[in-house]
């Protein structure tokens, strides 16, 4: 993404702020998997939402009006010897350089600087809570200002949240942003794709899984969003089933919910398909109804439409479908007020989608549902899980669980699926799989 995206965002975020306010933001810590082995490293979100800097070990302080230069960053310093053993560094120079800092410092002179700049500053932005070691650093320094108040120092006297402040502006996807998640879902799309293509009975989970991962690697994606789910005919009524462990059997469905990340930017995607290429006539009937739920949910995500709306329309059909197939019961009034269909259909129908796959935004404002508005982006998918040995439920409707899921931005006009690359009717996806 262009260093001018990055730099309109801090910006706005000063704008917000206002003059007398400093913003301190620390990137993620890097986490020991074991012994002298790291998990891979990723950037807070925020951080890098403002910085576009990927380096661990760095903070962002912004000090609106500040003479000097009102984007400050702390991170390590350049070390020939050090750079040659765990990779290159952008150093001070390459922060101001190539990262559109004004000044930078090393980070280890973090607890000696900070304080200075707190001095003659009314409002702190940080998001308390996160790091209770960072928490306490924030705390030092204020108290060190303060305690400097006979000399005529004046330090902060208020504290607020910025991630309140980060995340609304998150929420509203720019055209770079949306640019970057629509080549997130093109590629993960490929890659549902070619699963479609490869899968046959007797394969293992987590070979598909290995082709997803491989799929989108080769195509220049940065890893996945997050585990890939992959369950096939009753492992796909575990929600969050990432053992991914068992051999796929002819006659069954299966599941796959995996998506890419792409420069930090999140893919989320669900298909259901069968291993052998046919659904059976039992499949087809629950699959049928999970995708006109999704339709339907798929047309409110319209600007000016309510957060809940979309997912009032899929549990509607879902309902409705549910109760002409006997397997709920009673009238539809009736089972919409007890949501009865809260025992095939138990998680709600989509969340936010952005750096983070859940990603941030609330969801209701002063209590009510939020309106929908262009630039937001959420996915939306309805499903239904049927284990096996489900009470008073036909045989030939256990064992399968059906999700289908999509990623969908709000625009002022019809839904944009940015991932409609993957089919998703039964045809399409029996002509795919031929
Ligand atoms: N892949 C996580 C989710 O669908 O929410
Ligand atoms: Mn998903
Ligand atoms: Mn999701």
């Amino acid at each position: 993404m262009n260093q001018n995206e990055f730099k309109r965002r801090r910006r706005q975020l000063m704008r917000m702020m206002g003059p007398g306010s400093v913003a301190i933001l620390p990137t993620a810590a890097e986490t020991i998997r074991n012994r002298d082995v790291h998990h891979p490293f990723r950037p807070d979100s925020d951080f890098y939402y403002l910085t576009g800097f990927a380096e661990p070990e760095a903070v962002m302080v912004l000090v609106p009006g500040r003479a000097h230069g009102e984007y400050i960053l702390f991170c390590r310093e350049k070390d020939p010897t050090k750079e040659l053993w765990d990779g290159r560094r952008a150093g001070l120079e390459g922060a101001v350089d190539d990262y559109g800092a004004d000044d930078a410092f090393p980070i280890t002179d973090l607890d000696d600087i900070l304080p200075g700049l707190l001095e003659e500053r009314e409002r702190v932005f940080f998001a308390m809570g996160c790091d209770p070691a960072f928490d306490k650093r924030v705390s030092d320094w204020v108290s060190q200002v303060r305690s400097r108040a006979r000399a005529g120092v004046h330090g902060p006297i208020e504290f607020l949240a910025l991630d309140h402040f980060l995340h609304d502006m998150r929420l509203y996807k720019s055209r770079a942003e949306t640019s970057v998640m629509r080549r997130a879902a093109k590629l993960s799309a490929q890659a549902h794709r070619e699963l479609m293509r490869r899968c046959e009975p007797g394969m293992h989970e987590y070979q598909l899984a290995s082709v997803f991962n491989h799929e989108c690697q080769m195509q220049g994606a940065n890893g996945l969003a997050y585990p890939s789910i992959v369950g096939g005919g009753n492992n796909a009524c575990v929600l969050h089933y990432v053992e991914n462990n068992e051999a796929l059997r002819d006659g069954d469905l299966v599941l796959i919910d995996a998506g890419c990340e792409l420069d930090c930017y999140a893919s989320d995607i669900t298909r259901t398909f069968p291993v052998n290429g046919q659904f059976s006539d039992a499949q087809r009937a629950l699959y049928e109804l999970v995708l006109d739920a999704q339709l339907a949910a798929i047309d409110k995500v319209r600007a000016g439409n309510h957060w809940n709306d979309p997912h009032d329309a899929a549990v509607r059909v879902l309902t409705k479908g549910l109760l002409k197939l006997g397997l709920l019961r009673g009238t539809l009034a009736k089972a919409l007020k007890a949501q009865s269909y809260t025992r095939f259909y138990m998680h709600r129908t989509g969340h936010w989608l952005g750096m983070d796959v859940h990603d941030v935004g609330d969801y209701k404002v002063d209590g009510h549902w939020r309106e929908l508005e262009p630039g937001m982006v959420l996915t939306v998918e309805p499903g239904l899980y049927i284990p096996h040995g489900a009470k008073g439920v036909a045989k030939k409707w256990q064992g399968i669980g059906i999700r289908i899921e999509d990623d969908v931005l709000v625009t002022k006009g019809e839904p944009d699926v940015l991932s409609k690359d993957v089919p998703k009717h039964v045809d399409e996806i029996e002509a795919l799989m031929a």
